[in-house]
């Protein structure tokens, strides 16, 4: 798969970054960094980061910009680490000091309910090992993050990454950190309608969920402060 987007496409992120931060110049550079970032890993990593690459950088460059309230993120599904690694570095361009905490099953190849499984196209076995090679691209901080595997229902992995608030969630499902930025992948594409259709099902509810917009593929969400429930 090719990660060269087309002018139209690289144009049409920064425009949409731009909108929802209302900070034109950092879309830009931030969008360019965060290419450059995804090429790099991608090179020398061990996979691939899961994804279209506009949506990626959507992602990868959003979260800056928008000043999560503290510097602690939570991926939900991992797959190689390679996300969370580069997510690290550009929280570290920002100034953050980034701890990561990451949970997915690490078993063997991407678990998708809904798809088949298969082994992944990079030909990499989806193991522990092979996240810790990504996150060690991330310096320090990918050396330190935590890894919990597992899956996120279960009550033995969610105990012990409840420990703390997060200032980022990379999701599809619970959020829970007062000014906490939610970013829910695959957004309105077409293959995956249900994550829209819950995002809409719980838009209609009186959550504390204010939506900021989107990037390619990525809807990003801030919880307000005032904490009705900690579930969503
Ligand atoms: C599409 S990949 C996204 C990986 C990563 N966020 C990225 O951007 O490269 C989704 C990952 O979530 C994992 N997964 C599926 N169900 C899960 C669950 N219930 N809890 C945690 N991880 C899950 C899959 O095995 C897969 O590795």
């Amino acid at each position: 798969m090719s990660r060269l987007p087309a002018e139209v496409h690289l144009k049409r992120a920064i425009d949409e970054l731009a909108l929802m931060t209302g900070d034109s110049a950092g879309a830009e550079r931030n969008i360019a960094q965060s290419f450059r970032l995804l090429i790099a890993l991608e090179a020398l990593g061990v996979g691939r980061i899961a994804g279209g690459t506009m949506n990626i950088c959507g992602k990868l460059s959003a979260v800056p910009l928008l000043d999560p309230p503290n510097d602690e993120i939570l991926e939900i599904g991992t797959l190689y680490g390679m996300f969370g690694a580069a997510l690290i570095r550009m929280m570290e361009r920002a100034g953050r000091d980034p701890s990561l905490t990451i949970v997915g099953p690490l078993a063997g190849l991407e678990l998708q309910p809904g798809t088949t499984e298969r082994d992944d196209l990079t030909g990499a076995p989806v193991r522990g090992a092979a996240v810790r090679t990504n996150l060690a691209l991330a310096g320090t901080a990918g050396a330190a993050a935590r890894i919990q595997q597992g899956f996120s229902e279960d009550a033995e992995v969610r105990a012990p990454v409840s420990d703390r608030s997060y200032g980022v969630i990379i999701i599809d499902g619970d959020h829970s950190a007062p000014g906490g930025i939610v970013v829910l992948d695959d957004f309105g594409h077409p293959k995956w309608p249900g994550i829209k259709e819950a995002y809409e099902k719980h838009m209609a509810t009186d959550t504390r969920l204010t939506f900021l917009g989107q990037v390619a593929n990525s809807g990003c969400l801030r919880a307000d402060a005032k904490s009705r429930d900690a579930s969503g």
